[in-house]
């Protein structure tokens, strides 16, 4: 069911030293900072030949990531994204597996402008895992 790795998203305390981390350090190609207030963090992209890098940076006081970033001050890996060809489909089999979409089970549009899901951590090997319709 689940495709090509999308992207992995890595949470951080300073997007800026981050991308500078990307862009001089490792060499990638990086995208300017967008704030995503939608979904309460500025997002940066890292293009590599097989999938991209989504830095994620706290956006406002209600930022999903801001526990996150509080249990890890470094930053972290804070999911994996994988493609699936229809969510509606994909959520339905998930679920009917006893697997526990995270919010209201619906999918809502994501940062990259498509249908997003995700999935409980604990269903997915210790994993937060993001589903995105390719
Ligand atoms: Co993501």
């Amino acid at each position: 069911m689940i495709g090509r790795l999308n992207h992995v998203a890595i949470v951080v305390p300073d997007l800026a030293a981050a991308a500078e981390i990307y862009r001089k350090t490792l060499g990638a190609k990086v995208s300017d900072m967008v704030d995503q207030p939608e979904h309460g963090v500025t997002t940066v992209f890292i293009e590599l030949p097989n999938t991209k890098i989504e830095l994620l940076g706290v956006l406002g006081e209600d930022s999903p990531i801001a526990g996150f970033l509080k249990r890890n001050p470094a930053g972290g890996i804070h999911h994996l994204c994988y493609e699936v060809p229809d969510i509606g489909q994909a959520r339905d089999r998930l679920v009917a597996a006893g697997a526990r979409v995270l919010g209201k089970g619906e999918p809502k549009i994501g940062a990259h402008g498509k249908p997003v899901l995700f999935l409980h951590p604990k269903d997915f090997c210790g994993t937060l895992v993001e589903l995105e319709q390719a």
